[in-house]
C-alpha cells in the first residue's frame, strides 16, 4: 500500500502542477524560496538532456556523467529526443523519483518554466545548464539556482566581427538559425544581427531554421543558395548545421572557403580541422564540458553560498592562426 508522507504529497502535486500548464498553456506564477541543498557527502541527481543527436549533446552528457561517477554522485539522465513536452514529463519523473537536485538544459526558453517551478516547489532545486529560460518570465534565485554555460549573444557578436573585420566591403548572408524558441538561436540571432545593422554593405538576405541539426540545416541551405545564387557568406548557429551548408555548397557546385565563407558556433573537432582544412573560416567555441562547473556549483549551493545568477562559461576562437595547434583538444 502507498504510504501518504509529506514529501510523497509534495512530489504528487508539484508533478501535477507542471503538467497542468503545458496542458493549459498559461505559465504560473514563480515559487516564493527557493529549496535549500542539505550538506551530504554523496547525491542522488538529474540531468535532463534536451537530445543526444550531435557531438556537442554527447560531449555534455559524458561531461556529465564522468564527473558524477568522479565524486561517488548518483545520475539519473533523461534523454528528451527534443521534445519540450517529453523534458517536462522527465522533470516531473525526476521529481516523483525524489532527486535532491536537478540540472536542466531547456530545449527551449518557455515550455520548461513550469516544470522549474513543480521541482521548487517539490523542495527539489534546478540549475539551469548550457540552455536558458525566458528571462522575462522566471529569474535566477527566485525560480531556478542559476544559470551556467556561455554568454550566446556575445558568440553571435564575435562571429560577426570577424566578418566585418574579413570582408569589410560588405557581405550577403544566408543565416541558418538554431532550434526556434531555444536561447541559444535567439541570442545568437541578436548578437550576430545587432553588430551587422546599419554597416553599409551587410545583408542578411535570408535566415531560417535548421534546427541545429546537419541534415536539417544541409535541407535548409539547399533551397536557400537556390534562392539566393549571390550570397557570399553562410553563418551556422552552429557546427552541425555548417558541416550540413558545407555539404549543401559542393553540391550546389562551389567551393566553401572560396565562393562562400562559412562561419560557426560550437568548436568540435570536426569543425575546427574544417578551419585547418579552409572550410569553414572561423568557429566561436561553445564549450560542452559542463560536469566540473556544474558540480561545483552543486557544492557551492549545499555550502550555503549565494550563487551569482550566472556562472559564464569562458569560450575560445578557432580561425587559421590557431586551429592546427587546437583542433586535438576540441571536444
Ligand atoms: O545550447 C547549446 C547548443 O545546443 C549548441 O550550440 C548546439 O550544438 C546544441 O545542440
Amino acid at each position: 500500500m502507498l504510504k501518504l508522507t509529506r514529501r510523497t504529497i509534495l512530489m504528487a502535486s508539484a508533478a501535477l502542477a507542471a503538467a497542468l500548464p503545458l496542458a493549459l498553456g498559461p505559465i504560473s506564477a514563480s515559487a516564493q524560496e527557493l529549496p535549500k541543498l542539505e550538506k551530504k557527502e554523496s547525491y542522488k541527481v538529474g540531468f535532463a538532456q534536451t537530445e543526444s543527436n550531435n557531438p556537442w549533446r554527447i560531449a555534455q552528457t559524458q561531461s556529465m556523467q564522468d564527473e558524477a561517477k568522479k565524486l561517488g554522485h548518483q545520475l539519473v539522465y533523461t534523454d528528451a529526443a527534443g521534445s519540450a513536452a517529453k523534458q517536462v514529463a522527465d522533470v516531473n519523473s525526476m521529481i516523483a523519483q525524489g532527486v535532491d537536485l536537478i540540472f536542466l538544459a531547456p530545449r527551449e526558453e518557455k515550455p520548461l518554466i513550469p516544470a522549474v517551478r513543480a521541482a521548487a516547489k517539490a523542495g527539489i532545486p534546478v540549475i539551469l545548464l548550457d540552455r536558458n529560460v525566458d528571462q522575462a518570465l522566471a529569474k535566477a534565485g527566485k525560480d531556478y539556482v542559476t544559470f551556467i554555460g556561455s554568454d550566446f549573444v556575445d558568440e553571435g557578436k564575435r562571429v560577426a566581427e570577424f566578418l566585418l573585420k574579413e570582408k569589410p566591403d560588405g557581405a550577403k548572408i544566408i543565416e541558418l538559425e538554431g532550434t526556434t524558441g531555444s536561447s541559444p538561436a535567439n541570442d545568437r540571432k541578436k548578437g550576430f544581427d545587432d553588430a551587422i545593422a546599419g554597416k553599409a554593405g551587410f545583408e542578411v538576405v535570408a535566415s531560417q531554421s535548421g534546427d541545429f541539426a546537419r541534415d536539417k540545416g544541409r535541407q535548409v541551405a539547399e533551397s536557400l543558395l537556390q534562392a539566393h545564387p549571390d550570397a557570399n557568406v553562410v553563418y551556422a548557429h552552429n557546427d552541425e548545421m555548417a558541416m550540413g551548408a558545407i555539404a549543401a555548397i559542393e553540391a550546389a557546385g562551389k567551393v566553401p572557403g572560396k565562393d562562400i565563407m562559412v562561419l560557426s558556433i560550437d568548436g568540435g573537432k570536426e569543425a575546427v580541422q574544417a578551419v585547418v582544412d579552409g572550410k569553414i573560416a572561423a568557429v566561436v567555441e561553445c564549450n560542452p564540458r559542463f560536469g566540473p562547473k556544474a558540480f561545483e556549483t552543486l557544492k557551492r549551493y549545499a555550502d550555503g553560498e549565494t550563487i551569482e545568477a550566472w556562472v559564464k562559461n569562458v569560450d575560445a576562437f578557432y580561425d587559421k592562426t590557431n586551429a592546427a595547434a587546437e583542433v586535438a583538444n576540441a571536444y
